[in-house]
């Protein structure tokens, strides 16, 4: 009797064994734990057995079962060590950091060429000693049109010219009215800058309902049209970065008297004869002038005793030239194969 449950312990200890050895998982050794030694285990059914036995030979039975269920208590937190560090090395496989690996691109984003142009033409006045000042895009008709002189039946004043608002307002149609609020804020001697969007009514495919443009203005005692011709030329050759051939053309704005425009060389294609050439034109790029003093009386200045130049340029048009590019369309497309060049 002894005999026979000796002999199933040790089957049944060398069959566990085996199974420990070859569980490849957690979960397959939980199931191996609880067959051979949970509660109802095969050994405790064994055990069971024992009272078929006699005195002398119960605890030589019970002492053959304690081994049987320390070494396989032994083997099965043996292999559970194992089995764990062997989950955890494999965690640190699949989700560990190759340092050494490249890293995934990232798509750096660039400023729109208008933008850079207009940072570039206000660091170039910023170095030539002017302060950049800001102005409404809402504006009021005194600034846009009263204290620039331009009478109330001036074309520019017409609804298909302006975008009027509610309540006397409207979208400014130029910067020019920087410079009266410009004068208004400031005691002169005065050199601003202002770079801003402007709006007008224009419906045709070359022209833009919103654009941008930079005023530039210089007031002090004796500023002459000299002056301003040196500060153009000065702008126009940093801008460009070469001698750009220009010229002076007269002009008329009711802001300015004298008024001229100024034009810049450059290289456009035209069908001559049929054959696509390659010509140089006078492209136009700004007006400017000397301040009328009525401007100069609405900013609250003495025209008597100061007098100042005045610009504005079309930044859209600067960036053309400056990028070499034919055509406005392309700075408000936004087409990223586009400004991805810049
Ligand atoms: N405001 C004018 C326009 O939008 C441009 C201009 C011309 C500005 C002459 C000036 C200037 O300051 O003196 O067409």
């Amino acid at each position: 009797m002894l005999e026979t449950h000796i002999v199933s312990l040790d089957k049944i200890q060398s069959e566990a064994l085996k199974a420990i050895r070859s569980a490849k998982s957690l979960k397959a050794m939980d199931e191996i734990r609880v067959k051979y030694l949970g509660k109802k285990s095969v050994v405790n059914s064994v055990m069971r057995g024992m009272k078929d036995l006699t005195p002398l030979e119960k605890p030589i039975l019970g002492q053959r079962a304690n081994v049987t269920k320390e070494t396989l208590q032994k083997a099965v937190s043996e292999k559970l060590k194992e089995l764990e560090q062997a989950e955890v090395q494999g965690k640190i496989n699949k989700e560990g950091l190759d340092v050494t690996l490249p890293g995934l691109p990232i798509e750096r984003g660039r400023s729109h060429p208008l933008t850079r142009i207009i940072e570039e033409v206000e660091d170039i006045f910023i170095s030539m000693g002017f302060t950049v000042e800001d102005g409404p895009e809402i504006e009021d008709d005194f600034h846009n049109f009263e204290a620039l002189n331009i009478p109330p039946h001036h074309p520019a004043r017409d609804m298909h010219d302006t975008f009027y608002l509610p309540g006397e307002r409207l979208l400014r149609t130029h910067t020019s009215p920087v410079q009266v609020r410009a004068m208004q804020r400031n005691k002169p001697p005065l050199a601003v800058i202002s770079v801003g969007k402007v709006y007008r009514v224009d419906q045709d495919p070359t022209h833009s309902p919103m654009f941008q443009q930079v005023e530039g203005f210089m007031i002090d005692k004796k500023i002459t049209f000299g002056n301003l011709k040196g500060a153009l030329h000065q702008f126009i050759t940093t801008l460009f970065g070469e001698e750009k051939e220009v010229r002076f053309r007269p002009s008329y704005f009711p802001f300015t008297e004298p008024s001229a425009e100024m034009d810049v060389k450059w290289q456009v294609s035209r069908e001559i004869d049929g054959v696509m050439t390659e010509v140089e034109e006078w492209l136009e790029i700004l007006g400017a002038g000397m301040i009328h003093p009525e401007v100069m009386r609405y900013g609250g200045y003495d025209p008597n005793e100061y007098t100042g130049f005045a610009f504005g340029a079309g930044i859209e048009r600067l960036a053309l030239l400056k990028y070499g590019l034919k055509n406005l369309r392309v700075f408000f497309e936004n087409d990223v194969r586009f400004l991805k060049q810049f």
